[in-house]
């Protein structure tokens, strides 16, 4: 660029890169404050309340400012820096990032097909799971040819009714895969005991329970993988992103395959020959030890291990700019998950007074749920009931949301699946049919909390 270019632009020709770069930066952060600052105040009944969003200021703007100037793009540094702090936050032996929640769902069940593990899950095996929830929990099971069998869930804590486990198991039955729902842990010693005597593979779905604690520890640690959702009304968020974590090694590398095309090579981002010997695998070698190597041959002694592909894999990748506000936010996770637990405490309290018609979610016994939304039930289901307090909600503009799909099988994708049901889903119905939730994220502020309250109990009887 020309000096008379740069001169247009106020830059002083003797600046340094350097300097340059870190007042792009303080006026980035300076533009994030100005806006701030003209948003209107909060205005009961004026000002729209949505259920979550993205909290965050000038320190992520100014991280995604830097990895945009940094111009690296696909995941790199910041991806692998976050990897580990998530990783740390959590106390796994590994995080991988991907693009989504529903891509770490996708990529932690695909990562049981493979052929490396021993016993991996085969197409027409069961998977037990719940139908009270989100539908990307449960497609990587139809996605990956297996037959999602349905259990009920409880009606206070919305998780699976860990009693009906015996019931669903068959000799079919490889994994259990369900979420914490809405933040709220599942009866982890239920389940991962099942687990255990039945060699069942689990994966926890922690999209929605960043932070949340069975026992003490941090759910998302019990199973062979746990994954988190990235997405702006999430614990933390980078926009659209997701993470998968396990403590074994070997799903970890089978896992990042899955992520990364499906590739052997597991060489970082911009790096070359990590295995030490790029030019000098045994392909032959390799196709005789897993069993020969099919009707075309195999690859060459010494075909680039860059190229060599051992899963039918994807690109779930997410890029550096995301993992650069991601940290950002992980710094900011334990005060969010605070904050997330005070608001669902004061909405519980707020509302004390319709516990005779609703049935508000419970934590699990044993939990310290680190919650997503403040769930509540009719104890008389009456969907029409339920439609006309929605629109008083939105009429008074209080966001709120539905237990996602409700009973997933209800949803029109779902009509004609391969699938069993065990005993009846009577209270999958029941929050299908009159359960909604409200908001619990940190931006919330007490008198926002209190009109969302009054707005409830007003819609409630007027509806
Ligand atoms: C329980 C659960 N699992 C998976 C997902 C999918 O996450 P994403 O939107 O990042 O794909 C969500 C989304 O909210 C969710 O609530």
């Amino acid at each position: 660029m020309s000096a008379k270019t740069l001169s247009t632009l106020s830059v002083c020709p003797s600046e340094s890169n350097d300097d340059l770069e870190q007042r792009i930066l303080d006026l980035s952060a300076e533009l994030y404050r100005r806006k701030k600052l003209a948003t209107p105040a909060f205005e009961a009944g004026k000002s729209p309340i949505p259920y979550a969003g993205r909290v965050y200021d000038e320190q992520e703007v100014r991280a995604a400012v830097k990895a945009s100037l940094d111009f690296w793009l696909t995941l790199g540094p910041e991806g692998e820096a976050f990897e580990k702090e998530l990783a740390r936050f959590l106390g796994v032996r590994s995080a991988l990032l991907v693009n989504s929640g529903s891509s770490a769902n996708l990529v932690a069940f695909s990562a049981l097909t493979s052929s490396k593990l021993e016993r991996p899950v085969r197409t027409g095996d069961e998977v037990i799971t719940v139908a009270a929830g989100f539908p990307t929990t449960i497609n990587p099971i139809i996605q990956n040819g297996c037959v999602p069998v349905f259990v009920d869930v409880n009606l206070q804590t919305a998780n699976i009714d860990v009693s009906r486990l015996e019931d669903a198991l068959s000799s079919k039955t490889r994994a259990v895969m369900i979420a914490h729902t809405l933040g709220n842990p599942f009866d982890l010693d239920s389940v991962t005991q099942f687990c255990r005597q039945n060699e069942l593979y689990l994966v926890e779905d922690n999209c929605d329970a960043l932070g949340s604690r069975y026992k003490g520890r941090l759910t998302g640690t019990f199973g062979d993988f746990g994954t988190s959702s990235f997405y702006p009304p999430h614990h933390i968020t980078m926009g659209e992103g997701g993470a998968i974590y396990t403590n074994s090694p070997k799903l970890k590398t089978i896992a990042e395959s899955f992520r990364d095309w499906g590739r052997d090579c597991w060489c970082a981002s911009g790096k070359d020959n990590t295995c030490g010997k790029r030019f000098a695998w045994d392909w032959e070698q390799e196709a005789k030890a897993a069993g020969g190597c099919g009707d075309c041959g195999t690859l060459p002694k010494g075909y680039d291990h860059k190229y060599v592909y051992s899963q039918i894999g994807y690109n779930l990748k997410p890029t550096d700019i995301q993992a650069a506000i991601g940290r950002v936010q992980l710094r900011k996770l334990p005060s969010f998950i605070e904050a997330r637990v005070r608001n669902w405490g004061r909405l519980r309290s707020l509302l004390a007074d319709l516990e005779d018609d609703w049935q508000f979610q419970e934590p699990t016994p044993g939990s310290e749920p680190s919650w997503f939304g403040f769930l509540m039930t009719m104890r008389t289901a009456d969907h029409a009931r339920l439609c006309s307090l929605c629109k008083h909600l939105d009429a008074a503009k209080v966001s709120h949301r539905r237990l996602f799909g409700g009973n997933l099988l209800w949803q029109p994708a779902y009509r004609n699946i391969k699938h069993r049901v065990v005993g009846k889903l009577k209270n999958t119905e029941a929050l299908g049919a009159g359960g909604l939730f409200l908001g619990v994220y940190p931006d919330l502020s007490e008198e926002m909390l209190q009109y969302v309250a009054t707005a409830m109990r007003h819609a409630w009887r007027a509806a």
